[in-house]
């Protein structure tokens, strides 16, 4: 049974915050601290402790005082500030990377998603955000405990989500191949076992979209593809997101950036691997294989000579 959940107000929501509403409270160094609203309920921090009524009933964007004299502004979260606050069990997919997988993977209203495994629902919510109305997302896991995290974490941010959203708690490759669908989205340790399910699982034109965080994960997930035919288009990207430090006339990169999270592999299914035109063939030798320029996924221009 799905926990009971209010259904989230959206940023922006016209109505003043409310009891049961999860608000993110940012303060003067920009730290930010997810809170659920309740009656008579208190938030303490190294600042010291703020009283939930100052803030219920107030418009968002209201300045709170702490009991230690600072000040904190509450807003309703973004997917980025759920993402980055909310409990976790493993490890989750950072926005920067949700953000490219729903693109790279085309996760559109109406779309059919399997995914493996849902680990702390991160991933889950910016996929169950982006197929619908009209779409599912059936997500494996193996782990009960993080599967618990994950529906709770899925219910805080998006309530009920009705028949969209199915959690099966097993092991992926046990069932995978049964599950026809659009796209699979992989974010476990060996997503090379399962390429065989992926390619039952999906229809002709379907997308699977793995994020490894090793080079050695890369490279065996690959060499898989390649192994088992029957698909094109094999592509691998990472996405580096680099903030910046804007204050007067100090403007610059920020010393600190999300660099390195994980590869992003995807590739197209095609019924007959000898069909596919650029299919996930082994890299070409005279290239080794890569871009000379474009944009990813589009071949490398001609090298002089060719
Ligand atoms: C890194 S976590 C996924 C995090 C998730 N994408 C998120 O954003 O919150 C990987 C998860 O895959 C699960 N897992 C690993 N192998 C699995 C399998 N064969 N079937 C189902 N779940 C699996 C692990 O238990 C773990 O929770």
């Amino acid at each position: 049974m799905r926990p009971e959940a209010p259904q989230p107000r959206h940023p922006g929501h016209p109505d003043p915050l409310s009891p049961g509403e999860t608000v993110v409270l940012t303060d003067r160094k920009q730290r930010r601290y997810l809170i659920s609203l309740t009656e008579g309920g208190q938030f303490s921090y190294h600042g010291g402790t703020v009283a939930h009524d100052d803030l219920l009933g107030q418009p968002e964007g209201t300045r709170v005082r702490a009991s230690k004299g600072a000040r904190l502004l509450a807003l309703r979260p973004t997917a980025a500030d759920w993402t980055l606050k909310a409990p976790r069990g493993a490890q989750v997919v950072y926005p920067k990377d949700q953000a490219m997988i729903v693109n790279l993977a085309d996760i559109a209203p109406g779309c059919e998603v399997v995914e493996a495994g849902a680990g702390s629902g991160a991933l889950t919510t910016a996929l169950l955000r982006a197929v619908r109305p009209g779409g599912r997302v059936i997500s494996f896991e193996r782990r009960e405990d993080f599967a618990d995290v994950a529906r709770r974490n899925v219910a805080a941010r998006l309530g009920d989500v009705g028949d969209a959203w199915e959690l099966v708690v097993d092991d992926a490759g046990d069932h995978l191949a049964e599950r026809a669908c659009d796209r699979v989205v992989l974010d476990l340790l060996e997503p090379w076992e399962l390429v065989g399910a992926a390619a039952t699982a999906l229809r002709a034109g379907g997308v699977l979209c793995a994020y490894t965080p090793t080079v050695t994960q890369v490279t065996r997930l690959r060499e898989a593809l390649v192994a088992a035919g029957g698909w094109a288009r094999a592509e691998t990207v990472e996405t580096l997101q680099r903030g910046w430090h804007v204050d007067g006339l100090a403007v610059r990169p920020d010393h600190r950036m999300v660099a390195h999270t994980a590869f992003l592999n995807v590739a197209r299914r095609v019924p007959d691997a000898d069909d596919a035109a650029g299919a996930a063939d082994p890299p070409d030798a005279t290239h080794g294989g890569e871009h000379a320029g474009g944009e990813p996924g589009e071949p490398a221009p001609p090298a002089e000579g060719d």
